[in-house]
């Protein structure tokens, strides 16, 4: 744990005080089980800088477009957290330090040289190597359903992400390597992301603590099989995991084993975690919506006309990006995110001392009505005539740490969606109520029940509940 710097500066950001006798332990627990809630309720009552403290640990959050802008575009400064910063005593060696060696994670020069290696094989030009592995595995996963299926469209699109991150990422078989890998990393994320988890950090069985690091050593068991499995195959320079492997072995202090496997972890599940969302979200938006999907689908008719998508084809679905787009504004797939100061800063007027965590949430940023009007209802058209800088929308981050996979990410999300949409329409089931949760990320508790209907019919939308209405205005 590194050194950090406690001070008075910042005192005279406005901001909630701690319990008597609990300190911050309520507000703790609210901000763990109820975020979103959390977070835009302390915008609206003490504004867009936000003091609160954690004793040693001085915390602003911001929710202001040019707070981040100030900080997302200094990286050198504001840190990413990653396991030496935060302050929780992880296990010096060992799986969960090796699983989290990876890009997101990392810091300073190593960081920077890193992605700087791995940039070309992310060029929105190179990725169109995958467009016909994205179009094999859309129709292999669709191939199986039937008009009047129920199914689970989380479940469902979780396990195409999947796929669709297979071949780009680790180059093998989507349903043998892919999945495996992703349905373990999904474990072990289960119960990173539980608020129980670092807030009791023992390895005492029965604490999920222990059994973070129990499901972690297994997750490094399948990720070093993969790893295996790919040198066996042969590198052909074709997906990124050769690229590392090759990039070790050509100089192994630049691409520690350690690093090669966080890298490998990290992104797999951060292509196919927020694809995943982004898939679900929007179809579940566009079947709320028969007017938009109404716009989508002639738009496809008259781009497609019934046949595959080309890599020129899908760039040309204005109305198909634009409900992309409003369903990562609506549910971006990190609704906060946050940064470490590693100097002594000025924010809005205020001085701030070095070792202040910031945090930033796009889930409440994409809210401010004045940036997007009519915040809360889902409005593809927007996306026609409004302009947006990435500091205001940023469901890929911004600054020069936003998403590597950017280009790869919406090629997949445009190829995946014109397919299945080009074929099938979908409708919830009735009687279905649609919580959300997550600590980071908002996924359907429950998951997703649909019906399958024909293409295009589109059944008016029934009422429902559940506490999405607190994020979507559905009327
Ligand atoms: C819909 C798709 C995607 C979304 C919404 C998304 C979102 C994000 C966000 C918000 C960040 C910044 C996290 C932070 O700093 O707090 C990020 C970083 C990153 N993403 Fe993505 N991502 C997507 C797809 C992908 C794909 C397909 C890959 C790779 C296969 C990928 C790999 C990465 C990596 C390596 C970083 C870290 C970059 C760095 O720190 O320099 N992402 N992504």
């Amino acid at each position: 744990m590194s050194a950090i710097t406690s001070s008075d500066r910042g005192r005279d950001i406005p901001g909630p005080s701690p319990a008597p006798l609990l300190g911050w332990l309520p507000a703790l627990l609210r901000f763990a089980f109820r975020p979103l809630d959390s977070l835009m309720s302390l915008r609206e009552r003490y504004g867009s800088v936000v003091r609160i403290g954690f004793g040693k640990y001085p915390a602003v959050l911001v929710f202001d477009p040019e707070y981040n802008r100030q900080i997302l575009r200094d990286p050198a400064s504001f840190y990413a957290y990653d396991l030496d910063l935060v302050p929780v005593d992880f296990p010096k060696e060992g799986a969960v330090r090796n699983l989290t060696t990876g890009m997101p994670l990392m810091n300073g020069p190593r960081h920077d040289d890193h992605r700087s290696a791995l940039l070309p094989y992310f060029h929105r030009k190179f990725v169109t190597r995958y467009h016909d592995s994205c179009v094999e595995v859309t129709e292999r996963k669709i191939a199986s359903w039937r008009i009047g299926n129920v199914m689970n469209l989380r479940a469902e699109m979780e396990r195409l992400a999947m796929w669709l991150g297979t071949a780009p990422v680790l180059g093998l078989d989507p349903e043998k390597e892919g999945e495996a890998i992703g349905i373990q990393l999904e474990r072990t994320m289960k119960i990173i992301m539980h608020p129980l988890t670092l807030m009791f950090p023992y390895d005492v069985p029965g604490l999920p603590f222990h059994k973070l690091l129990k499901q972690a050593d297994e997750m490094e068991r399948v990720v070093r099989m993969v790893i295996a499995r790919k040198k066996e195959e042969g590198l052909n320079g074709k997906d990124i995991l050769s690229v590392m492997i090759q990039m070790r072995e050509t100089d192994p202090d630049r691409l520690s084993e350690s690093e090669l496997i966080g890298h490998t972890t990290t992104m797999f599940r951060g292509g196919y975690n927020p694809n995943g969302m982004a898939l679900y979200w929007t179809i579940f938006l566009l079947s709320r919506h028969p007017e938009a999907l109404k716009m989508v689908l002639d738009e496809l008719d008259q781009t497609m006309g019934g046949k595959t998508p080309t890599p020129d084809s899908i760039e040309k679905l204005p109305w198909l990006e634009g409900a992309i787009k409003e369903g990562m504004r609506l549910f971006p797939a990190g609704t906060w995110t946050g940064r470490l100061a590693m100097r002594d800063f000025e924010l809005g007027g205020h001085r701030l001392p070095k070792g202040t965590w910031i945090v930033m949430s796009p889930y409440v940023v994409h809210r401010i009505p004045e940036i997007f009007p009519d915040p809360y209802r889902f409005k593809p058209e927007r996306w026609l005539s409004e302009y947006h800088s990435a500091y205001e929308f940023m469901p890929f981050s911004a600054g020069p740490r936003y998403c590597i996979g950017t280009s790869l990410g919406m090629m997949q999300l445009k190829i995946a969606l014109s397919l299945l949409l080009q074929r099938y329409s979908f409708t919830l089931k009735p009687g279905t109520r649609v919580d959300c949760t997550g600590l980071n990320s908002i996924r359907p508790k429950h998951g997703l029940p649909m019906i399958v209907t024909e293409r295009g019919e589109i059944p008016s939308p029934v009422k429902f509940e559940g506490n999405i209405h607190k994020i979507v205005n559905f009327v």
